[in-house]
């Protein structure tokens, strides 16, 4: 199979132009609007071989900024459809998701060379960026809060269950109800983050955190190149209190844990977050030789026949095809932790382990197509079918 053409064919059945917008549905059926930071997968995919088609991407996903910089993580291009999220500001959600769009605004300029693209986003990307600094982290100790599970990008992870009350067997139809609940205490606090975090749902979560460190260092980067020194100033030092507030909040027993609350509580689920950092390059070189030879090489915890699960197997809460043979983060492999755990791995130089991924992520695509998720255990494909993120192994070269 040529697995490039079929990567590509999925992103072209999948691109919409709509109020004089183009974007691309992370699946036809599942799917039909645009999500933060699936725009931001399909930026880094396109800026392979249609650069234009990446700009567009992420001009669309910027349009929705809000006055205060917050970008929604959806947009309900197509009225009428009904949805779990289908509340806030009219035609948006009113959250956000992991904040990938700077990374893929420099991907795309490097792609280019383009810089006015990068001037016409600039201001709505420091924006954002100052919005999640000012409005989530209201004690000023440098981790940002996010106030749904669903900002996270994995809406029912088991390292939520302990916030949100939810038993380790729960099915995904009481879940949802709980994340359901929580939407409506959300939208009562009119999605004031100090309020809902203090009185709902506050978690720092390591995903998020690692992408954010990341993504302001691209940001810095675009800083630079549009020579704001005191945007590049603000990126930087962020990057780097973010950085040292996970190490000093998040990191126990050799490993980063997300926490709740005012007092950070632990979630002490073990989930591919161990990984996601590797990313961000936040482990020590002999701290990341220890989470990958404990952690992501054992067989018994997270090194699956068919890629990393996404949470380890010796969890209580671990179900390799979720409740009910759908897409679910209480174990199944996704291809976004699969590509950045492979860059997570490249930079600190395990390029056997970086093939390893890119060869799974290849084989489970040839035999399943390009599904939401897979079970870890037998590869059988779960969830919405067409889905894009398989086409995010155009962004993981062959390393071996
Ligand atoms: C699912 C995923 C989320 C993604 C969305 C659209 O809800 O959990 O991460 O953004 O689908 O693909």
């Amino acid at each position: 199979m040529d697995i490039a053409r079929e990567a590509r064919k999925v992103m072209e059945e999948n691109r919409c132009t709509t109020g004089g917008h183009m974007y691309t549905q992370p699946s036809k059926d599942h799917y039909p609007y645009q999500w933060l930071w699936d725009s931001c997968f399909h930026a880094i995919i396109l800026s392979h071989y249609d650069p234009a088609a990446a700009q567009e991407e992420l001009r669309s996903l910027l349009s929705k900024q809000f006055a205060d910089g917050m970008v929604p993580h959806i947009i309900y291009w197509t009225p009428g459809i009904l949805h779990l999220f289908r509340w806030g500001m009219e035609g948006t959600s009113s959250i956000t998701q992991p904040p990938m769009i700077a990374y893929a605004a420099w991907q795309v300029y490097r792609s280019t060379s383009d810089k006015s693209f990068l001037e016409s986003l600039y201001p709505a990307l420091l924006s954002y960026y100052r919005f999640l600094v000012d409005k989530r982290d209201p004690r000023d100790h440098h981790l940002i809060g996010i106030i749904n599970p669903d900002e996270s990008g994995e809406d029912n992870s088991p390292r939520f269950d302990s916030p949100l009350s939810a038993r380790a067997d729960i099915s995904s139809i009481d879940h949802l109800a709980l994340r359901k609940k929580l939407v409506d205490e959300n939208v009562a606090c009119k999605f004031d983050a100090e309020l809902c975090m203090r009185e709902h749902f506050w978690v720092k979560d390591v995903l998020f955190n690692t992408v954010l460190i990341e993504n302001l260092r691209a940001l810095a980067q675009i800083a630079a190149v549009l020579k704001d020194a005191e945007g590049e100033h603000f990126a930087r030092l962020h990057a780097e209190l973010v950085a040292e507030a996970m190490r000093e909040y998040l990191f126990d027993g050799g490993i980063y844990w997300s926490a709740s609350g005012a007092d950070y509580a632990q979630l002490r689920v073990a989930t591919w977050n161990h990984f996601v950092p590797l990313f961000a390059g936040l482990y020590t070189s002999a701290e990341a030789e220890y989470v990958v030879r404990t952690h992501l090489l054992n067989p018994a915890t997270f090194n699956a026949p068919f890629g990393v699960r996404t949470v380890s197997r010796e969890e209580k809460a671990y179900r390799a095809a979720g409740y009910d043979n759908d897409f679910s983060w209480r174990g199944p492999v996704w291809m976004a932790p699969h590509w950045f755990i492979y860059h997570g791995l490249l930079r600190y130089g395990y390029a056997k382990g970086a093939a390893d991924i890119r060869d799974k992520s290849i084989a489970l695509l040839e035999s399943s197509g390009f599904r939401e998720c897979f079970n870890p255990e037998t590869g059988e494909g779960l969830g919405a079918r067409g889905f894009t993120w398989g086409a995010l192994v155009l962004d993981m070269e062959d390393a071996s």
